[in-house]
């Protein structure tokens, strides 16, 4: 396999743009390769979301050939739901590591901002499994379940959460300020945080990234220059968060870590700085921990101790993020890449600089969790320290089971109330407020339901389950339904009294 370098960068404003997705791609392109010592690729690889669905064209890949003069080379296209632009900078590294190209142009972009929000949240949602779509599951919703559970699991308070999520929304809105081609280039306060409506409780609009228009290009190359690619990793997990064992961590992030770290056979002590997926300001603390940045329920704390900061010990999205820089979502993972080359090169504003870099780490997630990219790259010069080579990535990786989980005889059943959320900005065809929650059966198999009715529910709640049509709703139980429940659970331990009576005894 031959080493790959990275030669010119670019990215486009983030922005509502009044461009097309083929200008923008276009434009992205244009300036990486007026940038690079070699304008003249090979092929081009091309990565987006969904352009059939948001803009009406498709064929992009030949639509932008054409566009950028250079008809006759491969043209292809590459897509992983959010993480695509991370996709596509991925397979664009496997076809110049083979031999086959010698030079690629890559680029990777999305348009979104011209549709109606709950339009455009119909399209980002057909990425989600269908059983939870049905249901009315946004990335928000099932966004916002997530950071109830990590809250329930590490005993974290509704206040206590509050203040960690804000101080994300603040740093990465202050990131984004120092970021010119960043969508919001506005500071926020705690004040202006508490004030902004919520989209999915307990997450307000200052815990989402934004709908965005942007495109981003670089040159992948056998040549040697300044950045060398010394690590890419992919993993994936099921569609559905119903059939994981986990909601406070994502397995597919974890596989992509680990195989990230051993090519490039390093850890994550390594690593100077990291762009990573806060798509939602939750997941900024999940994707830190299973990165093995900071350990597994500690994320939030160092975000309260500011290590996290642009000028704290270690920093984590410079360049604004997902939530200010903007996510156009199959841009954003070629963005990060871009980000860490303009930081390790020295190339952005001093105020936004987070110091000498030698190795930085991109995180890009695909649909919600479930196919997540790792890359790796590291200043190709010849006095940075060598890596420390000790402390590899040791987090547990629990490979993803298959994703039939059988949910036959679920009708009509009694379960806990594991996370919910009340989502406010539904997709379209769904009533707002809409209460969804995960329903967890028998301890084991978990639905997402819709709550019967508005009111006030409890995590860890018994509840219960009834099917219409494809889709499940859940309600309080009642109070004879409880009376029930209790009298079935006194005969079971009588019977269990009449089987082992020494069991009381021990
Ligand atoms: N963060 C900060 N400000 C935002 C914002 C965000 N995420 N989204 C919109 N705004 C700003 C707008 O610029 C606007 O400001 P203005 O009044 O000064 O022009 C204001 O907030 C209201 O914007 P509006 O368009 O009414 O917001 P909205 O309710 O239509 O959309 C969200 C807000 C959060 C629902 C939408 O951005 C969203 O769905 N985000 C998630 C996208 C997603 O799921 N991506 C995939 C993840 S993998």
């Amino acid at each position: 396999m031959c080493s790959v370098y990275v030669d010119g960068v670019r990215v486009t404003k983030f922005e509502k743009s009044g461009s097309d997705l083929k200008s923008l791609l276009v434009e992205a392109g244009r300036k990486a390769l007026a940038t690079s010592k070699y304008p003249e690729p090979q092929a081009i690889f091309i990565g987006a979301m969904n352009p059939e669905e948001f803009t009406g064209s498709g064929n992009i890949a030949t639509l932008t050939a054409d566009a950028l003069g250079l008809l006759g080379i491969p043209s292809i296209r590459v897509e992983t739901a959010s993480s695509s632009g991370a996709a596509v900078f991925s397979v664009a590294y496997t076809a110049v590591a083979s031999g086959i190209f010698k030079n690629v142009l890559v680029i990777a972009g999305e348009k979104m901002t011209h549709l109606p929000i709950a339009k455009a949240t119909r399209i980002l949602a057909e990425v989600i499994e269908i059983q939870e779509r049905e249901a009315g599951a946004s990335m928000p919703a099932l966004a916002a379940m997530i950071t109830q559970a990590y809250m329930r699991r590490h005993k974290i308070s509704h206040e206590g959460m509050e203040k960690v999520l804000s101080t994300i929304a603040t740093k990465n809105h202050f990131n984004g300020s120092l970021n010119p081609l960043a969508q919001f280039q506005k500071r926020i306060t705690l004040e202006d945080y508490k004030k902004s409506k919520f989209v999915a409780e307990p997450l307000r609009l200052y815990d989402c990234s934004p709908i965005t228009d942007g495109a981003a290009a670089l040159i992948l190359t056998r040549e040697k220059t300044d950045i060398r690619v010394v690590g890419i990793g992919q993993g994936t997990d099921t569609l559905g968060l119903r059939q994981r064992d986990s909601l406070t961590s994502f397995m597919a992030t974890r596989i992509a870590a680990k195989q990230a770290y051993e090519m490039a056979g390093i850890g994550p002590k390594d690593i100077n700085f990291a762009e990573v997926h806060d798509a939602f300001t939750s997941f900024e603390i999940i994707n830190s921990e299973d990165l093995g940045f900071f350990e597994e329920g500690m994320g939030w704390e160092a975000v309260e101790d500011g290590v996290t900061h642009i000028d704290g010990q270690f920093p984590i999205n410079p360049s604004g993020g997902l939530k200010s820089r903007g996510h156009p979502v199959g841009a954003t993972g070629l963005a990060q890449v871009v980000e860490s080359v303009w930081q390790m090169r020295g190339e952005v504003d001093p105020k936004r600089q987070v110091g000498k870099v030698d190795r930085a780490l991109t995180h890009s997630i695909g649909g919600l969790g479930n196919n997540n990219f790792v890359i790796i790259l590291e200043k190709n010069n010849d006095n940075i320290k060598p890596a420390q080579r000790k402390s590899f990535y040791t987090l547990p990786i629990q490979i993803p089971r298959s994703a039939d989980r059988d949910d036959a005889g679920i009708d009509g059943k009694e379960g806990i109330l594991e996370t919910f959320t009340v989502l406010h900005v539904p997709p379209e065809g769904f009533p707002s407020p809409l209460i969804l929650g995960f329903v967890q059966i028998d301890g084991k198999r978990r639905v997402l339901a819709r709550a019967m009715f508005l009111g006030k529910y409890r995590l860890g709640e018994r509840v219960k389950l009834e099917r219409d049509g494809n889709s499940y709703f859940f309600r309080k139980v009642t109070f004879l339904e409880k009376v029930k429940y209790y009298l079935r659970q006194l005969v079971r331990s009588e019977k269990g009294f009449k089987k082992s009576p020494n069991s009381w005894l021990k």
